[in-house]
């Protein structure tokens, strides 16, 4: 197990919790974040990502953006958050709606047309991998977008896609 993983399982024990399919991480992921951490994640998941030539990162709001200012500073390449309110001064727009069971709520994903480019290589980054429904809304704007998605990480996968790149799995947790 590399580093990233050990510290996160560690700090899960000892900061977090499990309730089911649900794991508790805010007190060092997504509500207070610790930087450290946070860094250390991203670059193991940099680094897996190194030699792939990404352009941008891609993420959506909220909390995939800690990760992904990250590992964007380690690849030196910009990061875009995908945002669930359209801003007014967003005229030009790819959106895909996303269903969360997590939170039981639809919401749409907008990303401008103006930060987005036809052959551009992306990484998806979030916190969680769950049911994947933002990641299909996330694909649906690179299918409009006509961008290339190169790959997927997430800080903890707790579903079954194996082409999602992550430091721990529901395996490791139990
Ligand atoms: P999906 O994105 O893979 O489809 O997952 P799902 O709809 O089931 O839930 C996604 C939302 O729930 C995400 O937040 C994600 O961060 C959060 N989430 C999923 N599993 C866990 C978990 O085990 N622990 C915690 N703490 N959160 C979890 P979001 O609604 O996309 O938005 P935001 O909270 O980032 O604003």
């Amino acid at each position: 197990m590399n580093q990233a993983a050990k510290t996160l399982l560690e700090r899960i024990k000892t900061d977090g919790a499990i309730d089911g399919q649900v794991i508790k991480v805010d007190l060092f992921l997504n509500h207070m974040v610790d930087t450290g951490l946070m860094r250390l994640i991203a670059r193991e998941l940099a680094n897996r990502f190194a030699d792939r030539q990404i352009d941008k990162i891609l993420t959506a709001e909220t909390s995939g953006i800690m990760l992904a200012q990250a590992v964007a500073e380690e690849l030196d390449v910009p990061f875009i958050y995908a945002k669930k309110k359209k801003p007014l001064t967003m005229v030009d727009y790819y959106a895909a709606a996303s269903y969360s069971f997590t939170k039981q709520e639809s919401t749409t994903l907008y990303v401008s047309k103006e930060v987005l480019f036809p052959e551009e290589r992306l990484l998806f980054i979030d916190d969680f991998f769950a049911r994947g429904s933002t990641l299909k809304a996330i694909e649906e704007i690179v299918d409009q977008s006509h961008t290339v998605l190169v790959g997927k990480a997430v800080i903890i996968n707790k579903g079954e896609r194996e082409d999602v790149e992550s430091i721990l799995t529901m395996g490791d947790l139990k």
